[in-house]
């Protein structure tokens, strides 16, 4: 496997998606983790080190142990890591006097030609990306230039025999578009032959998660969603009957959706599964409730109770499986983060482990979301399942403005079901990142037939998005929009006026609350 020291570069996350694209098995490990015994133990076939925002002359700065550069193994480094490297090995780095140097650059091949380099300079220069505010004046011992850029006599250095790589511009970006061609040269020159398939990591898992159980029991909150989902059925494969799944209905779901999620997990696929229907408990303890956060941290606090109260029911658990993924691990250990503003208090199990003495499965932390998916193919899960739209924690709670009562959410629920509908029969679901219908705490005036109505307004809203944290709204045609609000208006009881949200986020959030 390789091995990513990390200093901190906002990018680095995506060394480690162009390795994966190439089927290489590879980690990210901050430098501070990184020490020879670790170096020992984990045994990288080939180290990159990554960008990052320190500036080597200055005293502390961030370094790798020695001993990268004593294993015998291919190193690469990028930006910070080509300029640590140097400085190391007995090179000099300088700040670069007046302007530093970012974005779109072009690099042109001194007369020696590089392993590394197969496939680059076909039209004479090539487009990289630039970031940075240091530069290596002096090469150690062993290097030679390969590459330069105005900016940067430096822009590939190596020293072949060693095989050392460093490099001053972000290979790994998609602003440097022949990296990804940079990352398999250097991967075929350390000997990865790509051979990390899903099936091969569901084998690894499978042991994994085996030898961190033992004969010990595992408890899991099952949502629904993909990330719970994948994970549960992935640790039945390695455990069956010592894990337990849990399925918390708060009577927020969507129409059937408690019936398609226990009929799939318990009927088709096996799980050992409790439906815990305890609508009434949320239902109860929200109404009048009508502020958002004091609506999110009520279910919050109930769902932890009555996971709570099943895990004593089935004798307590050793363990709590959790959906974590990559992004999540990568997120926690990054040091760009800072204090940050609450937007919305997310729903989770979180502080459960501790409360009842759990340690955690996280049997995806290693995985992208798309990985996620590609592993629940694997694992036998329908293709229409993997493909769910996300659906949050709080569910219809939150797409209920003002007080929720039984009644807006069978609205709720009706209308939404033929929305989904509408989008399936138009062939847009998988286009669309998430799709829903918030019912308005208002109602409007209307007429159908000759009589007035006075009815309750809604909103339909489906964005796009990679990742939840910015969105666009949805570029519907008319015809399509026209359509749907005819069906709902026609087939829901309760409901006279359809409106469509067309806020992008930010400055709106996907949800209403
Ligand atoms: P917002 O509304 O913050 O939502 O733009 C971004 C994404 O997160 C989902 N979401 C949640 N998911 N628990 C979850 O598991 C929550 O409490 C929660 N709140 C929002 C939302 O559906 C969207 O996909």
């Amino acid at each position: 496997k390789l091995l990513i020291i990390d200093f901190g570069s906002q990018v680095t996350q995506l060394i480690a998606r162009r390795l994966r694209e190439l089927s290489v098995y590879c980690e990210i490990h901050p430098f501070n983790a990184v020490d020879d015994a670790f170096l020992d133990a984990f045994a990288p076939r080939a180290v990159i080190l990554s960008g990052g925002p320190a500036s080597v002359p200055d005293a502390g700065s961030p370094k790798p142990p020695q001993k990268v550069f004593e294993l015998g193994v291919p190193v690469l480094g990028i930006c910070y890591g080509q300029q640590v490297m140097m400085h190391m090995l007995g090179g000099e780095v300088v700040r670069t006097a007046g302007s530093a140097e970012f974005g779109r650059a072009f690099i042109e091949p001194t007369e020696n030609r590089l392993e590394l380099l197969k496939g680059w300079f076909h039209t004479g220069r090539e487009q990289v990306w630039m970031s940075h505010g240091d530069h290596v004046s002096r090469l150690a011992a062993g290097f030679v230039p390969f590459a330069t850029s105005s900016g940067a006599p430096y822009a590939v250095v190596a020293d072949p025999d060693r095989r050392f790589f460093g490099m001053q511009f972000h290979p790994e970006v998609h602003h440097t578009p022949n990296g990804p061609g940079l990352f398999a040269n250097f991967c075929a020159l350390a000997g990865f032959t790509g051979d990390w398939t899903m099936g091969a990591y569901r084998e690894q898992a499978v042991r994994a998660i085996r030898d961190q159980v033992g004969d010990g029991k595992v408890i899991c909150a099952l949502s629904g969603g993909v990330d719970s989902s994948v994970a549960a059925v992935l640790i039945h494969e390695a455990i069956g009957d010592q894990l337990t799944c849990v399925f918390v209905d708060h009577g927020l779901l969507r129409k059937n959706e408690a019936e398609e999620v226990v009929g799939m997990f318990r009927d088709h696929m096996n799980l050992p599964l409790i439906h815990a229907d305890e609508a009434d408990l949320f239902l109860n303890a929200l109404e009048g409730v009508s502020d958002p956060e004091i609506k999110r941290k009520t279910i919050g606090g109930l769902f932890i109770d009555v996971f709570e109260k099943y895990a004593k029911e089935i004798g307590g658990a050793d363990f709590l499986a959790q959906g974590t993924l990559y992004p999540d691990v990568i997120e926690s250990v990054s040091f760009s983060g800072g204090p940050s503003v609450t937007i919305k208090s997310h729903h989770n199990v979180g502080g459960l482990p501790e409360k009842m003495g759990m340690k955690l499965v996280e049997p995806l932390r290693e995985l992208f979301k798309d990985e996620v998916r590609a592993l629940g193919r694997e694992l036998g899960l329908p293709d229409r399942f993997i493909g769910r739209h996300p659906f949050p924690g709080p569910g219809l709670a939150i797409r209920c403005p003002g007080a929720i009562t039984r009644e807006k959410l069978d609205i709720l629920r009706e209308a939404d079901a033929i929305y989904i509908d509408q989008i399936r029969k138009h062939g847009l679901y998988d286009d669309i990142w998430q799709a829903f219908v918030a019912l308005l705490p208002v109602r409007t005036v209307g007429v159908m037939g000759d009589g007035r109505t006075y009815d309750y307004a809604c909103a339909l809203r489906a964005v796009g998005s990679v990742d939840g944290m910015t969105a666009d709204y949805y570029p519907f045609t008319h015809d399509f929009l026209g359509e749907t609000a005819t069906r709902i208006i026609n087939n829901v009881r309760g409901i006279n006026r359809v409106t469509y949200d067309i806020t992008s986020k930010p400055p709106g959030t996907i949800e209403w609350e």
